[in-house]
């Protein structure tokens, strides 16, 4: 093996790979939310068993470099319409069915009326979801139809629990994001009983060792509102233009804050448009992010670079 990875470094490749290319207990905590097998662009192709095995292997290799005392947070959801060819149909009787009548037809000519526009844009101007856009421009239009698989709820905080106890880690702490209240007034009601997905989790693993309890990282203020709640609320990011699956800055910085000290090194291995590592920055943390996209990589590099533009270039970056 040749160097290790650098801090202040984001760095190309699949992370099941590049994480043993980290120093040992050299990571004070990694931030991170892996594909969530929602059928997002990035997880085209990838099994359900596949996804399990992402998942179990990335945790396991956090073992030998978390720093002891050091945190793993997962940021994860649970899977609302996960397929499961066993279900009997659900029998539904709508009584109110209201047909969406958003035509493939009227989002491609929304979209050449306005060209430039991003899908969350064209969403407003249709009045309808962003899901429905993308529905109608990928041609699944269809859901539930007759013949279709049934789906149902899928719990994740278990498997990702058992995962952490199998690698040496245990779960520190759980808590909840509340990601966007404006939902209530939403007109995007499933025809169904089921709720409007607004939360997500956040699960705290802790590498045993000794860790280091400051309760000055924090004003009273910020204990007070966050630092002690279990439920958090912030918005999520609603246009998702250039990566599907944005974290709001908010939350890595939380986590950020609350788990690690000036300095220490930061991980975010599947780091999408790099919002851990800006956050890192910008709380003064060292950052690793990683990415098997490329144009991720760039887009990564990019907001690095102009967060340190915006905090004077007080840091020395190493980008390669
Ligand atoms: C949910 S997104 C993370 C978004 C990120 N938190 C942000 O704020 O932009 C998951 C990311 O994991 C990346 N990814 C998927 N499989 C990977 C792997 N095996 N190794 C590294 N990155 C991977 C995807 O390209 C995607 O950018």
């Amino acid at each position: 093996m040749g160097e290790y990875i650098k801090p202040n470094s984001i760095i190309h490749g699949d992370s099941r790979e590049l994480l043993r290319q980290i120093a040992p207990d050299s990571v004070a905590c990694s931030v991170w939310s892996p594909p969530y097998h929602v059928g997002k662009e990035y997880e085209a192709g990838m099994s359900y068993e596949d996804w399990l095995s992402l998942l179990k292997t990335v945790i396991s290799l956090h073992m030998p470099i978390l720093k002891p005392g050091g945190f793993l947070a997962v940021n994860i959801a649970d899977i609302l319409c996960f397929k499961d060819p066993d279900i009997p149909r659900i029998m539904a009787e709508n009584k109110n069915r209201k047909r969406n009548d958003i035509t493939r037809e009227l989002v491609l000519e929304t979209i050449a009326a306005h060209p430039g526009l991003n899908r969350y844009q064209i969403a407003q101007i249709l009045g309808c979801s962003e899901q429905t856009v993308d529905r109608r421009l990928k041609g699944n239009n269809i859901r539930g139809g007759k013949y279709a698989t049934q789906t149902r709820v899928k719990l994740v905080g278990g498997l990702i629990e058992q995962m952490g106890l199998d690698a040496g880690l245990y779960l520190y702490d759980r808590r909840i994001w509340v990601k966007d209240a404006a939902w209530e007034n939403s007109r995007w009601h499933s025809n169904s009983y089921r709720s409007v997905d607004e939360f997500e989790y956040i699960y705290m693993f802790w590498k045993p060792g000794i860790t280091v309890v400051d309760r000055d990282r924090l004003t009273k203020e910020e204990w007070v509102n966050w630092g002690s709640r279990a439920v958090w609320s912030f918005p999520s990011v609603r246009a998702n233009d250039d990566h599907e699956a944005k974290f709001p800055l908010e939350l890595p910085r939380r986590i950020i804050r609350l788990l690690t000290a000036p300095e220490d090194v930061v991980l975010d291995c599947f780091v999408g448009s790099g919002t851990t590592a800006v956050a890192a920055l910008l709380e003064g943390r060292q950052y690793i992010g990683i990415d098997i996209e490329e144009k991720y990589v760039e887009m990564s590099k990019k907001a690095c670079r102009r967060t340190l533009e915006s905090m004077n270039g007080e840091q020395q970056l190493q980008l390669f």
